[in-house]
């Protein structure tokens, strides 16, 4: 563990408070039974079959697991449909008229879906893709705002077995094209534009500018969104088709769901790492629905009466799973949202829990933290008496903001579970159980029933009870993500190098206290988690270095109030350039064209020279230190101790 997390332990670790379910949640909870966690942990493979069991298949598989560590394939030899799960079977019955999906637009606009209109919308949009020339296999790019068109295209790709990639609407055209071109996407799905905070977000403008350097793409689908009195946007003949004159363009009607195996790609999502570009995470169809199916009926403990609200974006794995594919595979109503949460007011979440009566929440820290700030007077104005449950993902939470959450926006009543999990995991896999475990603010106390985490040392052994160490996943669960795509040695690398080749390495430090409940303590490698996102230090470096007036840069996290971590950025320029205020902030603009805007720097700081060891490496740690205004620890290896005192004082005159 590194020494600059030891205070935060230690703080962690005093934290006695225990809050227990009431005796009402508990028995009318999805799962209530603790025998769970035994049986489950007895013979997993029989627990994932019985669960598994519950979804539709067209045939069922033959073996449940296949491990080949460090590769693994579940429910092999089965065969089913994500989007026929998720839509086709809630239609047969009463759920037929029910809402699958409230949208709400920024600007106040909203659209209720049933679950025979999603089927509609979502066998239109499968035969419109199949028109434009995607067959199975072929992999769909989508770059859209937070609009029910999102959720339609991810359904009609799963629809037709086209693995789609969702890439988040803030990333600008340079990490958008990135991604079309690592999975090699032959159609990109955007619209005019969205709204965020009052603003457009320009996409179309921005996916014009990707395409440019992508010779993949032949068709661009736009949704029309803003309209031309808005936003006007070019279209280019021959490329690109507005949505709903495509959509029109068959006799809409029915889209047989392709029959497709268990190990069937379903998407790749990108997320940063530790080396260079993002990778591509892909995340097959049959082990995954069941990890996001199941997760979202016991953590999040949807019932066929709840509306429920992931306040996430679809563009990061929680709105995959946790707005998409898991509620939707339970038949629930899901809510999705498309602006900011402080548009027109600071309280338009509460607004929107109180007139929809929102029963379940799931939210991040950054923003609970963001609502403490801003006052509890928004929430008193609101009715949020509908509210039974509240969730948290993301980063870990500090026992204040868990009990904020809970006085403020539970009553002080509700349970609220803190969920740890990874774009790589697909699902839960550290969470209590709503209905039966007692929760410690700060603390993911348990992990889910069949998964099976450790807290290890640098050679892998178990540390005892109270101490901290690298968190590992000792046995392969159903939601994995099974390679990087198109490059399975990074994936190995990455996830399964640290230790041996049967041993997941999460990349975040952890400690367990005398209870066993897990306590996170954030990443222990090179990625920065800002705000709830996830950002590599070295593709921010890149970013800064791609720059002309830059020679070196490194990047740190230092702790930030609200985002949890800021992005600081050690900077030495080129040659003669001057380092000037002016500089720093077109720096920051870099970074936040390069990258898009949730990359953009807190700080930059120039320096003749970073700290170095013999052997060229940056100390990160010394400018951590310097950064956190701790006393620098050893710098004996230094090539030039003095660099050290020079950024020391520079950081010092620039700290307000
Ligand atoms: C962090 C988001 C503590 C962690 C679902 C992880 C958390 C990374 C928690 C994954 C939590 C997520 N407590 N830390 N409840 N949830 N993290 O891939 O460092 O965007 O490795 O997935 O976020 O981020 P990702």
């Amino acid at each position: 563990m590194s020494e600059e997390q030891g205070g935060t332990i230690e703080g962690l670790l005093n934290e006695t408070r225990t809050y227990e379910p009431s005796a009402s949640f508990t028995s009318a909870a999805n799962i209530n039974d603790p025998d769970v966690y035994r049986r489950a942990s007895e013979d997993p493979e029989g627990f994932w079959a019985e669960i598994a069991g519950e979804l539709d298949w067209y045939e069922k598989w033959n073996t449940v697991m296949d491990w080949n560590p460090p590769w693994v394939k579940w429910f092999d030899g089965g065969k089913l449909n994500v989007s026929y799960n998720c839509v086709d079977r809630h239609i047969k019955g009463w759920r037929r008229t029910k809402a699958a999906i409230i949208w709400e637009g920024e600007p106040g606009d909203e659209r209720i879906l049933t679950y025979q209109d999603l089927y509609r919308e979502v066998n239109q949009a499968a035969n419109m893709l199949k028109r434009l020339g995607v067959e199975k296999g072929d992999r769909v790019a989508i770059y859209l705002p937070m609009i029910p068109e999102l959720p339609i295209t991810m359904l009609a790709c799963a629809r037709i077995g086209a693995p789609h990639s969702v890439v988040f609407g803030g990333f600008s055209p340079d990490s958008l094209a990135d991604r079309i071109n690592d999975c090699g996407a032959k159609v990109v799905v955007t619209s005019d534009g969205g709204y965020r905070r009052g603003s457009v977000v320009p996409l179309k403008d921005n996916a014009d500018r990707a395409v440019e350097n992508t010779p993949n793409v032949e068709k661009m689908v736009v949704v029309q969104r803003l309209g031309r009195h808005v936003h006007p946007v070019r279209m280019r003949t021959g490329r690109d088709v507005w949505w709903h004159d495509a959509i029109q363009a068959g006799n809409g009607g029915y889209c047989e769901p392709e029959q497709l195996d268990s190990e069937h790609p379903l998407y790749i999502l990108y997320t940063s790492g530790t080396t260079g570009k993002p990778k591509g995470l892909l995340h097959t169809t049959g082990g995954y629905l069941v990890g996001a199916y199941l997760t979202s009926k016991w953590v999040l403990d949807l019932k066929d009466e709840d509306i429920y609200w992931c306040t996430a974006d679809i563009g990061w794995v929680t709105g995959h799973s946790y707005i998409v594919y898991g509620p939707l595979a339970n038949g629930a109503t899901t809510v999705m949202y498309e602006g900011a949460p402080d548009y027109p007011d600071k309280d338009r979440f509460w607004d929107i829990v109180e007139r929809r009566a929102v029963t379940v929440l799931y939210s991040a820290p950054t923003a609970i933290r963001g609502f403490m700030r801003w006052g509890a007077e928004h929430v008193e104005r609101h009715d949020l008496s509908s509210i039974r449950l509240l969730g948290t993902v993301g980063e870990p939470i500090n026992p204040e903001a868990w009990i904020w959450y809970r006085e403020h926006i539970g009553r002080n009543e509700t349970p609220v579970v803190d969920t740890w999990w990874q774009t790589e995991t697909g699902a839960v896999m550290i969470g209590g159980l709503p209905g039966i475990t007692t929760m410690k603010p700060g603390s993911a106390s348990h992990p889910f029933p069949g998964i099976e985490p450790d807290v290890v040392d640098a050679q892998g052994e178990s540390v005892p009870l109270g101490q901290g160490g690298f968190l590992i996943i000792r046995k392969p669960w159903p939601a994995i993500s099974r390679t990087v795509w198109g490059d399975d040695e990074r994936y190995v690398e990455q996830y399964f190098s640290k230790f041996t080749p049967d041993i997941y390495f999460t990349g975040d430090g952890a400690r367990r206290d005398e209870d066993g409940y897990y306590w996170l303590m954030g990443r222990v490698d090179d990625v920065l988690n800002i705000a709830g996102h996830r950002l590599g230090t070295m593709e921010l470096e890149s970013a800064l270095v791609s720059h002309p007036s830059v020679a070196e840069a490194a990047v740190i996290g230092v702790s930030h109030d609200l985002k949890g971590q800021a992005v600081a950025a050690f900077v030495t320029p080129r040659g003669n350039v001057e380092p000037t205020w002016d500089l720093a902030e077109e720096l920051r603009q870099h970074v936040a064209d390069k990258i898009g805007p949730i990359a953009r720097p807190d700080r930059i700081y120039f320096t003749a020279e970073l700290p170095k060891t013999r052997s060229a490496k940056i100390m990160r740690r010394l400018l951590r230190d310097v950064a956190e205004g701790r006393v620098v620890g050893d710098t004996t290896t230094l090539t030039d101790p003095s660099v050290l005192e020079d950024i020391k004082k520079q950081y010092e005159g620039t700290e307000e």
